[in-house]
């Protein structure tokens, strides 16, 4: 094997952590001398949902009767009822004509891509999309072009740049941004969109569950104008696997060609029957959203107000902008002795100098916990 040749502050160590006693509290499992308890705010829990008592007794007691997992592909034996159900209550509820489940949200974003570009294509990405949805284009053969965080002159520019030449064009953005917390600006993309007749695909990972009508997403009011949307379970939704949600056209070509979909063991029966679970707790509970929404932009003011470091996020998602790598880390590590797991997210992920510290804010954090939070900040 080549030797890895990372410079040595990029070395990441992967860290286990066990769950504490709170619904919001991990504990290190590494480290001796920290077994104490830490108040989760890096995870994408965001509802808590993981640790819920009724989500997880639908998981078990799927597991008995339909088995942990599901043997093999959809095409092969692997295809369950809870498949077929959790594919129709999606569907509905997000007024989609095709819902198809993937065993990732990574794997998910490579098939739509894969379904939407080919090599005669030109891809036009936010700067700031998930990596698996650049491997998406990669593995499409398609071209790359990439304009500026939410700018849509820079995106209209380059739809213009390739329009009269290219017969397709596909438009690739994030609802909810996971490292800047920020929000696209839909309608204006919907717009620019429809005006030169290209395709949008939507990663709607961080914002189903808590943002749009009923933590619907924030496309699902331009549902007629988007080509295709993907989720995952593993965040608001507390499970695993993911979808993808496009017209009944797309959804057959998926079905029929997509490898991602074919070529994989099905979803587990124990996180389908979760996530279904979720989505009922969800419709059931249409405050949850909005509440974290507010609860959110309170930790963003108080920091603000207690701290001379810029932060950023327009949701549950907040970055305190550091700036040094070293100084991050050492905020991080002043975050963790004194109870609060925060991670620094540092070049290349960001840009450099533009280090931060991610937070994620969940439904089930109180008041006092946001005080003693910004006290341990103010102690820095
Ligand atoms: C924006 C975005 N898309 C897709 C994914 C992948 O989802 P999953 O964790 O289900 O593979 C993630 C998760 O890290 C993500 O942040």
């Amino acid at each position: 094997m080549n030797k890895i040749r990372i410079p040595k502050n990029r070395i990441r160590k992967l860290k286990t952590f066990t769950l504490g006693q709170k619904p919001y509290e991990l504990q290190n499992f590494n480290s001796a001398k920290t077994k104490n308890n830490l108040i989760d705010l890096c995870s994408n829990d965001y509802l808590g949902l993981s640790r819920d008592k009724e989500v997880i007794k639908a998981s078990y007691e799927i597991s008995l009767s339909e088995g942990l997992g599901s043997g093999s592909s959809r095409f092969i034996t692997g295809s369950r009822p809870i498949h077929k159900l959790l594919e129709t209550q999606l569907a509905e509820w997000l007024n989609q004509e095709k819902v198809l489940l993937f065993p990732s949200g990574f794997q998910a974003n490579i098939a739509a891509v894969q379904a939407l570009a080919n090599r005669n294509s030109i891809v036009i990405t936010d700067k700031l999309i998930h990596n698996s949805l650049l491997v998406g284009v990669k593995a499409s053969g398609s071209k790359l072009i990439r304009f500026e965080h939410n700018n849509l002159k820079d995106l209209e520019n380059k739809i213009l740049q390739f329009n009269s030449t290219q017969k397709s064009i596909l438009i690739i953005i994030e609802s909810l941004y996971s490292m800047e917390g920020s929000i696209a600006p839909l309608k204006e993309i919907t717009g620019i969109c429809k005006k030169y007749n290209v395709q949008l695909l939507v990663d709607e990972a961080h914002a189903l569950g808590v943002l749009g009508p009923e933590g619907k997403g924030l496309s699902f009011d331009f549902a007629d104008e988007i080509t295709m949307l993907t989720g995952t379970f593993g965040k608001s939704f507390g499970s695993g696997g993911a979808f993808i949600a496009c017209n009944s056209k797309i959804g057959e070509y998926l079905i029929q060609t997509s490898g991602a979909f074919r070529y994989t063991t099905a979803l587990s029966p124990a996180l389908a029957a979760g996530a279904l679970k979720s989505l009922q707790k969800i419709k059931n509970n249409k405050e949850w959203g909005i509440n974290l929404l507010i609860a959110s932009k309170k930790w963003k003011k108080e920091i603000l107000r207690n701290l001379s470091f810029p932060v950023k996020g327009e949701s549950q998602i907040l970055s305190i902008i550091v700036g040094q790598e070293e100084k991050a880390l050492l905020l991080q590590k002043h975050l963790e002795e004194n109870g609060f797991l925060a991670i620094a997210i540092r070049p290349p992920t960001v840009p450099l100098n533009k280090s931060r510290i991610r937070l994620t804010i969940r439904r089930d954090l109180n008041l006092d916990i946001l005080k003693n939070f910004i006290s341990v900040l103010k102690s820095f």
